[in-house]
């Protein structure tokens, strides 16, 4: 027993935690512990994926929500984590922004919204949608770690991960800490769009991601009165793009003009959110 009272280091055993200088763990015991957290979590969940982009706005919470609801409609099991700390949108597109996530001894309990689908999302943590979390990049995803580690999914047969754009400190940090069953990129057909899905596709190249499919959303226009189809930006963008890398094309989302921002994936009368389920259907034959 040592004379000083100082702990014993938990790695070597053989000296106080302040002396021991030499032990390579030292100081990463609290980091070790939340990694086996994490991988225990992992573990009862079948398939993770998470939906990117590399413009904002593009539509990833809406794709999001819409294949969780497909699913879970499906009788799956369905988790979702809105890893956009700063921009959270999950629980307000699924109706449940006014429930708060609850803490209870064995970790956090996720918000529950239809069909039992599991969120955890920073929207839940703040008083009101308006509060804006003005969070630097390390903080965020010191976040999204401890909704990995301490969040009591359960088992699951999806957790859909929710992105900011682009390829940032979430993005990058997720691909490194949860091993992912693949990618679906989302992407209008605006020229500028479709450019930064190129970055998205050799990012995932480099992390050694699948990417499962490319999403194109608000691609045309069904006019009310002749039920006509109109391209503003042009037919097949995203298509020829998913050609050109030898990547599935999971299908076209109308710009629906009933969306509110819950619309496309509530309303199951929707030309959306009848599109939804397609993409879900394709997502499902290529795991
Ligand atoms: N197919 C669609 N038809 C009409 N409106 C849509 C459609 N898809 C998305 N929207 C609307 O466009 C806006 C942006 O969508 P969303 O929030 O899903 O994009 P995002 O890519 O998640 O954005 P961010 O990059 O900020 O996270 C929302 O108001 C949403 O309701
Ligand atoms: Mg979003
Ligand atoms: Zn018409």
């Amino acid at each position: 027993m040592s004379d000083t009272g100082a702990e014993q280091c938990s790695s070597c055993q053989s000296k106080n935690s302040a002396a021991c200088d030499t032990c390579s763990s030292k100081g990463n015991t609290g980091q070790t512990e939340q990694q086996v957290k994490i991988s225990k979590n992992l573990g009862a969940i079948r398939h993770r994926i998470a939906i990117v982009s590399g413009k904002g706005g593009v539509g990833k919470s809406t794709v999001t929500a819409g294949i969780a609801y497909n699913l879970a409609k499906s009788g799956f099991k369905v988790g979702i984590l809105d890893a956009d700390v700063s921009g959270p949108n999950i629980p307000h597109l699924l109706n449940v922004e006014a429930e708060k996530m609850q803490v209870s001894q064995e970790g956090l309990l996720p918000v529950v919204a239809a069909y039992g689908i599991k969120i955890a999302s920073a929207e839940s943590l703040i008083e009101s949608s308006d509060t804006p979390i003005v969070w630097r990049g390390p903080m965020r995803s010191s976040l999204i770690n401890q909704f990995l580690a301490d969040m009591q999914w359960g088992e699951l047969d999806f957790l859909l991960v929710d992105l900011p754009p682009g390829t940032g400190d979430e993005p990058l940090s997720i691909m490194q800490t949860i091993p992912l069953t693949g990618l679906v990129i989302v992407s209008t057909p605006s020229s500028l769009s479709i450019l930064d899905v190129s970055k998205i596709i050799n990012m995932a190249k480099t992390m050694n991601v699948r990417v499962l499919g490319l999403v194109e959303n608000m691609a045309y226009y069904e006019c009310p009165g002749c039920r006509e189809k109109v391209y503003p930006f042009g037919d097949g963008k995203v298509r020829e793009l998913a050609g050109k890398y030898d990547l599935s094309f999971l299908g076209q989302l109308p710009l629906d003009p009933m969306n509110s921002g819950k619309d496309v994936i509530v309303s199951d009368e929707s030309p959306a959110a009848r599109m939804a389920e397609e993409i879900t259907g394709k997502i499902l034959k290529s795991l």
